[in-house]
């Protein structure tokens, strides 16, 4: 029925040019340099109000009584120069539309996920030849939605960050009608986007120090393109899913993941665990780096000692006789 409107409203939109439209979308940030002083300090701050005004609860409760209100989360859709657009693209968001393969996908995560500026988003990574269609989900998360796409080059991952999730709907309660805070709508959106921007910086970090983990291939705004670790059948298991051969020699080969990176990239990944790494092919592949920071960072060190515990806890459930103290001698020596 939904698409049955949105194909009325498209026959209804006229064949305007729209291209006006990627123009005013402006061009992605200089991605290989590391962030500005500007854009550090902007982002810290933007933490930090977030953190100060995330109320777990109370944002859940938020966007559930909103999924189920919400009745018609397309009416920027009418607007000609959008309904052309998803013209144009709609066949190749099938599989995240639950029409064809998938039918199993549940509209009302396509509706959290795809607003307007992510749709834009797509539609520009799209146009740039980072993407062919989007195929269908292969994860879900606070933060994000993962799928898979296929693009000219073969087959990618992408991850989309909400914009308008549950961290937003709790934020904007406090934020909306109060005068000191003009504008951060707009700024929320842009914390997103420098979320996103971290997590594209560090990988790149990371793989030039010959790190292992997925190749960023493009990004724009909320949208972070991505190789796809996984084979037909369905993205590689996360290490916590799977019994590994040999785990003493994983256990090695992550531990120096951590040195390397530590030492050489000289950035922490802070989320270390085994649900962020992605077991392929017999090896395993790091991934989820959004929350990583440099060494300077003042919880740097804090952060590495989870990170090596986690690994620690993983071997010695393995029945790896593994210590902490040998562990971190082991990442900081060099
Ligand atoms: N490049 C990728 N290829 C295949 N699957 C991926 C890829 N990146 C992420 N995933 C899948 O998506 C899930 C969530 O991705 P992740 O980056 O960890 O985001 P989150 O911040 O939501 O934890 C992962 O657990 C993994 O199963
Ligand atoms: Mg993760």
């Amino acid at each position: 029925m939904e698409i049955a409107r949105r194909r009325k409203a498209r026959r209804e939109g006229e064949s305007r040019e729209w291209t006006d439209i990627s123009e005013s979308m402006g061009e992605a940030a200089n991605l290989e340099s590391d962030p500005t002083e500007a854009e550090l300090a902007r982002e810290a701050e933007y933490a930090e109000l977030a953190e100060e005004m995330w109320d777990e609860d109370e944002s859940k409760q938020s966007l559930h009584s909103d999924m189920d209100q919400q009745t018609d989360n397309w009416t920027w859709m009418k607007e000609k120069k959008f309904s052309r657009m998803f013209k144009e693209i709609e066949h190749r968001l099938e599989g995240v539309l639950g029409v064809g393969k998938f039918e199993w996908v549940d509209r009302r995560v396509f509706d959290q996920v795809f607003d307007q500026r992510t749709l834009l988003a797509v539609y520009k990574l799209m146009q740039q030849g980072h993407i062919e269609t989007l195929d269908w989900p292969i994860a879900r998360g606070k933060e994000a939605h993962v799928f898979h796409a296929t693009t000219p080059n073969g087959e990618a991952a992408v991850k989309i960050f909400h914009t308008s999730n549950a961290v937003f709907k709790g934020l904007m309660q406090y934020i909306e009608g109060d005068p000191r805070f003009g504008g951060l709508r707009r700024r929320h959106h842009e914390l997103v986007n420098i979320w996103v921007r971290k997590e594209h910086r560090n990988m790149m970090r990371m793989a030039k120090h010959g790190l292992q983990l997925p190749t960023p291939h493009a990004l724009f705004r909320n949208v972070l393109v991505m190789d796809y670790i996984g084979t037909d059948e369905g993205p590689s298991p996360r290490l916590r899913d799977v019994d590994v051969p040999d785990p003493q020699s994983v256990y090695n080969e992550l531990l120096d993941w951590l040195r390397i990176c530590w030492n050489d990239a000289e950035l922490v990944h802070a989320d270390f665990s085994e649900y962020n790494v992605l077991w392929h092919h017999g090896e395993p592949r790091v991934i989820d780096v959004g929350q990583s920071v440099t060494k300077q960072h003042p919880h740097a060190d804090e952060f590495l000692v989870r990170d090596v515990t986690r690994l620690v806890e993983w071997a010695k459930r393995q029945g790896i006789e593994a210590e902490l103290a040998d562990a971190m001698a082991h990442v900081l020596e060099g």
